[in-house]
């Protein structure tokens, strides 16, 4: 595209010259004299529009190739008006150095381009010499910038400089006009063709050559940098291979208050049999010159005078010699105030972590960006650092603006062996050194580790957390990203900021906790920051929050997942404490979950901590309940089953604590008092209503399913399939939750051998409290109605002893509580 859109300039530009330089076709005259090594040629062009023919007139008749040798003169003219569409030059020059002494100096265009038809033009002088004679070219300001093969220069001017091994040709590389190249030196020869397009006027070659001793190398090349810039330089015969065996160098002008900055581009090696591909610096002020690189190194940067680069090739292996070329890129710029001041990174006393200094991601942009880098004892420099544990690492920015970086950081905290994990929690903490970085930590990222089904995990942060959600944003400066690393699961718990009212996390399994900050201010906030993390007994659903609320705040919730919805099968709980006192408001915000299952039940209970009291709602068909008080502390759990794709489980609540002395009176009378406090009345009023309803409902204290409907457990959808109007009839039970639970403890202690955490009490005590269950067990559950559930035909049975089961299904599904019973039993209807 762009190269179009320069043809086509370049094409406007031609046709404004040749209007008023051209009044139409002149006849020329060119007389080469006797021996200058000359030949002129005039042959066909590319042809760029089918037009008529166009011959090149002269006394030979009419032709379509005019040759014209050194010591003849040759008149001609074309017989159409616009020759550059035909007609290309080409003007060779010979120069032997062999047989003769060389000229050496300003190389004129000869002959001048003021003789010349307006056709485009190529001057071509090919040198030969000794191979002991250095060859150097030198070129005027603006000098040369190097360009891809096949690139196009603006202005149409193009150098292809090529030389000799032996009778190959290597080619050196294609340059354009304005740069930083100021000289090449070569030996054995060099090949240099100036392209000059028809409308240009340039009438000078440029250059001079100068003969110099022997470089012994393929060539040197030299670029000079005036002030701030970059230059873009490639290894001879790029894209294809370096000659075998070569040696070539870059040599750089640089004034002493810049620094420069190598990176590489793009790089190949080849397939070496003797000696090693390598990239040689000679850097100012170093003590070990030549600084040796592989090519797969860092390069150094913020290198402050002159310096070289030389690229050393080597005997490939003859069967499969590879490729070796390079294109990299040096950037000279300011020094940054940053860059003299050191920074030391001490991880070693960390251990499995790893910290990356990278640049942020930006959207592409076409000006010139000044490089950015991280500088590893001030040496080796690089856009993207990797640090990692075990050792102190001493870093100094190279960059304009260090915003542009950020760090990343991943640590891996495992217990692999249950027996042998800590005791005491351990603290989820940056380092200080990283925080002291003048770079903004993006993410740090603890992977939790526990071996299955064996242990699970519980984070408690120092400060109460939020769970982020669209009706209540995080806006403080970080949060904690809590998300499964079970392979294959795709589990997201939420993001979590400080300033909440989540007490405590429990995961079952691998999870990675990310802190990400959000904003600079984050470096100040930071002391605030801590998570520690427990290695608690296995437990078997996928989370468990603990929610403390403050009193008049509105807890908002959500179920893990919730933009995708609960994974299949999996099971979540939130332990919500209401203190003495108080009442609790819960309130869900949709009517329903929005999940329709394809096998097994989704389905909630609520129960109450202290009576045991459970409710138990099918999410498949049944509206959520409506707002409910609870004066002492309760469980919300949620169990999905495998959902319809696009019909997922999402549960989204809030909790509302209020002082219980708040009867509806004083409601009324706040109400009537009027204003701020009126949206909260009444969602009291909503609660208070509900709360009367419920109590009228309460079924017998021993667990007896509600009522007429229930010959079901929520198994059967169509049983609750119920308008909005009596949809308070909900299925309704009150479970002997010892009998119920009680192989829950057991079960917990057995499979933690080591009683040493004591962190996690409900698991311990006989009559601790946990998360409400499904009543999945048909032997276990104190009613008969529950073992009328049938099994999911698609599960088979679990065999093992186990009375509680979690049965895993044959598709690969893990650890999911699922609806089974041992003995299968007949539909229930
Ligand atoms: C002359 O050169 C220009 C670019 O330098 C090119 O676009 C054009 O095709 C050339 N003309 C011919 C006849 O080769
Ligand atoms: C310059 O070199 C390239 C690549 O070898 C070649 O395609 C192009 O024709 C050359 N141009 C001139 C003017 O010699
Ligand atoms: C030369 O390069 C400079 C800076 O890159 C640019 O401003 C200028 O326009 C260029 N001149 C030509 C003739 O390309
Ligand atoms: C090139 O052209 C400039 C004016 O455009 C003129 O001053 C100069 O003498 C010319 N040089 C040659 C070598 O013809
Ligand atoms: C350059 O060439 C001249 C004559 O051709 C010779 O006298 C001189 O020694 C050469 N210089 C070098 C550096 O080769
Ligand atoms: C060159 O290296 C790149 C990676 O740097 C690699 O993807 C590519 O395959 C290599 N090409 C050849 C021809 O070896
Ligand atoms: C590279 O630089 C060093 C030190 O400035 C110098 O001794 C050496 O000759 C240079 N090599 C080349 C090939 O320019
Ligand atoms: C570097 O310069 C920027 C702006 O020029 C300034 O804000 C910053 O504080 C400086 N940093 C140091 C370490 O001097
Ligand atoms: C930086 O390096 C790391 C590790 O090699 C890599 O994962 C990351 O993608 C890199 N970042 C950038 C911006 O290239
Ligand atoms: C958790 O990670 C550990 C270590 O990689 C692995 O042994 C274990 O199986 C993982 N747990 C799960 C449930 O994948
Ligand atoms: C964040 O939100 C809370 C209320 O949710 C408000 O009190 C606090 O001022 C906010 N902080 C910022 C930095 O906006
Ligand atoms: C439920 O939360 C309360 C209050 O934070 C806590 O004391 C209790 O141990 C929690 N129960 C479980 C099983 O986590």
């Amino acid at each position: 595209m762009a190269g179009q859109t320069r043809g086509a300039t370049i094409a406007l530009l031609g046709v404004l010259l040749l209007g008023a330089v051209r009044p139409g076709a002149e006849a020329s005259e060119i007389a080469l004299p006797h021996g200058s090594g000359i030949t002129v040629l005039i042959k066909p062009g590319i042809p760029t529009l089918p037009v008529k023919p166009c011959y090149i007139i002269s006394t030979k008749g009419h032709l379509t190739t005019l040759t014209i040798k050194s010591g003849e003169k040759a008149v001609f003219s074309f017989n159409c008006r616009d020759p550059e569409k035909h007609f290309v030059i080409e003007i060779q020059k010979n120069i032997d150095c062999m047989s003769g002494p060389c000229p050496f100096g300003e190389v004129q265009l000869q002959p001048s381009t003021s003789v010349l038809p307006a056709v485009n033009r190529t001057f071509i002088w090919d040198v030969k010499a000794h191979k002991s004679i250095g060859l150097e070219l030198q070129f005027s300001v603006p000098r040369l910038r190097q360009v891809g093969p096949g690139a196009s220069c603006p202005d149409g001017v193009t150098y292809n400089i090529s030389g000799r091994i032996d009778a190959t040709v290597v080619r050196i590389g294609t340059f354009c006009s304005n740069g930083t190249v100021s000289r090449i030196k070569m030996q054995e020869g060099v090949k240099m063709a100036l392209h000059l397009p028809w409308f240009h006027r340039r009438n000078v070659s440029g250059f001079s050559i100068a003969n110099r001793s022997s470089i012994k190398r393929l060539c040197i090349i030299e670029s000079v940098f005036e002030g701030e810039g970059s230059a873009t330089l490639m290894s001879a015969n790029y894209p294809d291979g370096f000659p075998e065996d070569e040696l070539m160098t870059w040599q750089f002008v640089v004034p002493p208050h810049l620094r420069a900055s190598v990176s590489f581009l793009h790089f190949n090696v080849s397939n070496c049999e003797k000696k090693e591909e390598r990239v040689e610096y000679y850097i100012p002020g170093s003590t070990t010159n030549p600084e040796v690189f592989k090519l797969g190194d860092k390069q150094p940067g913020n290198m402050a005078g002159n310096f070289n680069l030389s690229l050393q090739g080597c005997d490939q292996d003859a069967q499969n010699p590879g490729i070796l070329r390079l294109q990299f890129q040096v950037l000279v710029q300011h020094p940054q105030n940053e860059s003299n001041k050191i920074y030391v990174v001490d991880l070693s006393n960390e251990q499995a972590m790893s910290l990356t200094i990278e640049p942020r991601p930006v959207k592409f942009s076409r000006r010139f960006v000044p490089g950015c880098f991280v500088c590893l004892e001030s040496r080796t420099c690089s856009t993207n650092l990797t640090l990692t544990s075990g050792s102190k690492h001493k870093i100094s920015f190279l960059c304009d603006d260090l915003s542009r970086l950020w760090v990343n950081a991943e640590k891996t905290i495992s217990c692999m062996d249950h027996r042998y994990c800590p005791r005491r929690p351990y603290s989820l903490q940056v380092p200080r050194d990283i925080l002291q970085l003048p770079v903004q930590l993006h993410d740090f990222s603890w992977k939790l580790l526990v071996p299955k089904d064996r242990l699970s995990l519980a984070l408690v942060p120092a400060q109460k957390l939020q769970q982020h959600t669209p009706e209540k944003v995080c806006n403080t400066s970080y949060s904690y990203l809590v998300a499964s690393t079970v392979p294959g699961q795709d589990l997201y718990f939420g993001s979590f900021c400080p300033g909440g009212s989540i007490q405590q996390i429990q995961v079952k399994q691998n999870v990675s906790v990310t802190l990400r900050t959000f904003a600079p201010s984050f470096q100040q906030e930071a002391s605030r920051q801590g998570l520690t993390v427990s290695f608690i007994p296995y437990f078997k659903e996928e989370g468990v929050f603990t929610v403390t609320p403050d009193t008049k705040s509105k807890v908002y919730l959500r179920s893990p997942n919730w933009d995708r919805g609960l994974p299949s099968l999996t099971s979540v709980s939130w332990n919500i404490s209401v203190p003495s006192g108080q009442v609790a408001c819960l309130t869900f915000l949709k009517e329903r979950t929005g999940v329709v299952c394809q096998t097994g039940r989704a389905f909630m209970i609520i129960q109450e901590q202290r009576t045991k009291a459970e409710e138990i709602f099918s999410l498949e068909d049944e509206v959520l309940p409506k707002p409910s008080f609870h004066h002492h502390s309760f469980w919300v759990n949620i169990s999905n089953c495998s959902p319809v794709s696009g019909k997922q489980l999402d549960l989204f609540f809030w909790v509302l604590l209020t002082p219980r002395t708040m009867d509806l009176t004083v409601i009324i009378t706040a109400i009537v008092g009027g204003g701020a406090l009126l949206l909260f009345a009444l969602g009291l009023i909503i609660c208070f209503v509900r709360k009367k309803k419920k109590k009228t409902s309460k079924g017998p204290s021993v667990g007896i399913y509600n009522g007429n409907i229930n010959t079901q457990m929520p198994m059967q959808p169509k049983k609750f399939q119920k308008g909005r109007k009596d949809s308070d009839s909900h299925v309704y039970a009150v479970i002997d939750d010892t009998m119920v639970y009680g192989h829950l403890l057991q079960d917990s202690n057995v499979s933690f051998l080591q009683p040493q955490v004591d962190t996690y009490r409900p698991f311990q005590g006989p009559t601790g409290d946990c998360p409400p269950s499904p009543p999945l067990t048909g032997s276990r559950a104190p009613t008969a109605k529950l073992t009328v559930d049938e099994p999911s035909p698609s599960f088979p049975a679990e065999s093992e002893s186990e009375p509680y089961t979690f049965s895993h299904p044959n598709n690969g599904n893990t650890d999911i509580p699922l609806l089974d019973t041992h003995e299968p039993t007949e539909p229930g209807e």
